[in-house]
This record gives C-alpha cells, structure tokens and sequence, in this order.
C-alpha cells in the first residue's frame, strides 16, 4: 500500500482546494465556537463542510457539492433525512398554531409512550431529551434502588457525556480503561469498574470481585463506538445471569439499537429483559426524544410520591416531551411499524452487500479490511457498517479493544484517511461508513462500492 502520509496530505489538499466557502465559514464560526461548531463528532479534520441543505439519502454542502450521506443524523435517519412523512405531520400540527413548547403535558407523548411500551417488556417510561440524560437518570435509578454506588459498564461503551460512564470509551492505553474527562470528582474513577464486551470470564471476575457493590451494569446489546459489534447471546445470557443474582440492575443502552434492526428493541431479538433501557435517536423521528423504561418499582422512584431517602429527582427538563417532539416521534414509530417489513428487509439487505462487498474489494487488493455490523442474534438485519483496517490478521471482530487498539486496527487509516477519500468520492461516511436508510438506493450503494474499488486501486499503486 502506498505510503499513508502522503496520501492524507494530497487528500487534505484536494478536501481544501473543494471547500473554500466551508473555510471561510469555519474560521469565522470558530471564533464563537470550539473547534467551530456544538459536536466533536461532526467536526471532522481538517474543517468540516457546512451543510445547507439534506432530503433523503443526500446532503448539499455550502460549495455546491452534493453527498451521499451515510452518517444520517448521528444514525437516527431510518427513513433519511428530513422525511416527508414526519414534515408533513410537523407542518399540520403548527399550522393549527401548535407544536412549540406549551408547560402542558400532550397527548402525543402518552400515545409514543403506549407505542414504545408495546414493544419492550417494560411497566413505565418517561422521556427526556438526550440520550445522555437518559443513561444518567438510569444509573441513578439504579443507584437509589440498590442502595449502592458502584456502576460497571465495557470498554468501547459509549452512553453520552455525563459523569457515571466517562471511563473506557475510545483511548486505548494496554485496554479502554482510563478516565477521558476532566472535570469529574476525584471518587468517580474508583466506582466506575470496566469489564470486557463479549468476554464472559471478565465478566463472570468481576461479579465475583465486586458483585455485592454493583449497583448496575449498563451495556448497549449491539455497541456502537465500540465498533458496531453485537454481543453474542451466551454473554447477554450470562450478563442478565450474574445481574439478576447478585441483585444489581441491568441497563440496556438501545439508544443505537432501539428501532434500528427491526421495529421495535434489539432485546427482544435476543429474548433479554433487562431491568432499565434506555432510548434515544430514532424514536424522535428527528427531533431530541430520549426515554427510560423499565420495571415500575425501579422507575416509580422518579415520582414525587416516593420516599425523599430513595426519590430519583428526575422532574423532567423543560422541553421534556416538547409537543412537536412528540409528535415526530409517534409519526416516525408508527411508520416504521406499518411498514417494518418493508423497511428492515431492504436496509438489512443492503448492509449485507456493503459488508461483504468491501470486505472483497480490499481483498483483491492485499488490504486487510474486515466490516462489522453484521451477524446479530436470529439473522438480525442490518443496515450499519463499520469498516477496520486491520495491522493483524483476524478472523472476526469481537472485542472493542480490537477496534481501538492502534496495534490491531488503523485507526487513522479509518478515521481521517477513509474518510476523506469517501467525500472526493462524494459519499459522506462514518466509522468507515455508517448507517443506511430506506432513503438509499440500490444505485446509490453501488455507487459507494465503486468509490471504494478506486480507492482500493488508487492506495495500493
Ligand atoms: C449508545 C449511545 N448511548 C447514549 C448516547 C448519548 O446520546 P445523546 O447524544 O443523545 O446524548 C449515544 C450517542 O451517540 C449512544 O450512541
């Protein structure tokens, strides 16, 4: 393969050379804002183009160039963007005058509620606005119900930026498991413990270890940063085994997974309840809906009711359950539900020919590339793709550290090189690729693994 710097440095030139306007935008927007923009995700190196419009599968940026968009609203775009049957239900709602914050509580959120209910083995959910929000309020919950302090997630485990869980997300240093914020109380690393992902002897150590102070171990069934891997079922099984017997609560984090590979929660597919999910993305049909559900006795203690020694002060933030939220969501569910068939079938489908494609094409080239995102539990259908250029040869993926560790994984190759090569291609992508929607046609995927095919050819002269 040709020499790796020299390829970024000509990419970078070609990225610059295309996006003068975004150049301009990001030097003025960086003076207002860090790096210049709200997500760090989103700020790619060396600046990131500046959207002006999306519909469907593609994005126009301010220079005039149309992508491909497989990073689909942070992965929440099942439908692509700005679907028209969500902006439609918007557009009705606020031409009667309604939809902005009211203080009041809707009707949309007890009927999103009921739709999400009849989906998961859960008695109650309430809903905040960030997926974020969402996992701290379930650690909380677990923490009050237990009456304990320590919080046990994996390494690779991502669950949004709040204090309980910023331990063992990406920085590999001999394992994910260092702290990777500032800012946090000095006490927050001893009680955060780190297990493996898929790895049930860690697991089965750690409940051994520490099994009477665990108040919780929050996981996401199928793992996003972690490198979109999906936990086998014998580990989900033990995971829901040791939980329930030394009495600790299990949080599914589903805010990736929850009506992604089917309509409705991947725990189903893997026949697991746990105690708590959390949800977020794609049940707001493209506005900021998060959710916990879960067992009534553990969510009761969220009600002002509940003794003050045990009560989770989870009030609600001011646009928790916001009306036109409620409604995007509800609309956004409902379709997916209707047409779940439909929908799952092609997007898995179209997965599987990504996943199997690349892989191939680097093959032919002597690049070793291996996809994740595929091999769920009961032939599940996915639509998310993650692409590893690997420094070792493997088989499979299955652990987060395999995705993270500089050793095992080229992780500039993926991040930053990839990347940028993708865009000259017209294809936005993410973790290698990303997410498909319905909104992506059979062209449209061709078209990516053409792009791929001449980037293969064009690195390996
Ligand atoms: C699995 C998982 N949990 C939680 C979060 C945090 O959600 P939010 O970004 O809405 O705060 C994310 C965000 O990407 C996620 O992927």
């Amino acid at each position: 393969m040709r020499d790796k710097e020299s390829i970024l440095a000509e990419l970078i030139e070609i990225y610059k050379s295309r996006h003068k306007k975004s150049a301009e935008v990001f030097a003025s927007a960086s003076r207002s804002l860090i790096k210049g923009g709200s997500h760090n995700l989103r700020l790619f190196s060396p600046y990131p183009f500046y959207d002006i419009q999306s519909g469907g599968s593609k994005v126009t940026d301010i220079d005039g160039h149309t992508y491909v968009d497989f990073w689909q609203g942070h992965f929440a775009n099942i439908l692509g963007h700005n679907p028209t049957i969500v902006l439609d239900a918007l557009k009705e709602y606020m031409s009667y005058g309604q939809g902005l914050i009211t203080g009041f509580p809707g009707e949309f959120q007890f009927k999103l509620a009921q739709l999400i209910l009849d989906k998961i083995s859960a008695d109650k959910i309430r809903f905040t606005t960030s997926g974020t929000l969402a996992s701290m309020y379930a650690i909380m919950l677990s923490k009050a119900f237990t009456q304990r302090d320590t919080i046990v997630k994996v390494g690779g485990g991502w669950h949004g930026a709040q204090p309980y869980v910023l331990k063992g997300i990406t920085e590999y240093e001999d394992g994910l498991n260092q702290i990777e914020s500032a800012g946090l109380s000095s006490y927050v690393d001893s009680t955060i413990i780190l297990t493996k992902f898929n790895d049930e002897a860690h697991l089965e150590k750690t409940f051994y270890e520490h099994g009477d102070k665990i108040a919780c171990f929050i996981i996401e069934p199928f793992i996003g940063a972690g490198g979109f891997l999906f936990g086998q079922t014998e580990y989900l099984n033990k995971v829901r085994e040791l939980t329930s017997r030394h009495g600790s609560l299990l949080i599914f984090d589903e805010v990736i997974s929850g009506f992604r590979f089917h309509a409705g929660v991947l725990q189903s597919l893997y026949g697991i309840d746990p105690d708590l999910t959390i949800f977020g993305k794609a049940i707001g049909g493209g506005m900021p809906v998060s959710a916990v559900a879960g067992r009534g006795d553990v969510l009761d203690l969220f009600s002002p009711e509940t003794n003050p020694i045990n009560r989770v002060k989870f009030e609600g933030g001011t646009f928790s359950a916001h009306p036109a939220s409620m409604l995007a969501g509800l609309t956004f569910l409902e379709y997916l539900i209707k047409n779940e068939e439909d929908i799952y079938s092609k997007i898995g489908r179209l997965g599987e020919r990504v996943r199997s494609g690349i892989e191939e094409i680097f093959s032919c080239y002597d690049i070793p590339v291996k996809c994740t995102g595929g091999g769920g539990p009961r032939g599940t259908k996915s639509s998310l793709v993650g692409v590893n250029f690997l420094n070792e040869k493997l088989d499979k993926l299955r652990f987060p550290e395999q995705i993270w560790n500089p050793k095992t994984s080229d992780i500039e190759l993926r991040e930053k090189i990839f990347k940028l090569a993708m865009l000259e291609e017209g294809f936005n992508t993410f973790h290698g690729y990303g997410a498909i929607s319905t909104a992506h046609s059979d062209e449209e995927i061709q078209g990516s693994l053409d792009a791929v095919e001449r980037i293969a050819k064009k690195w390996s002269q």
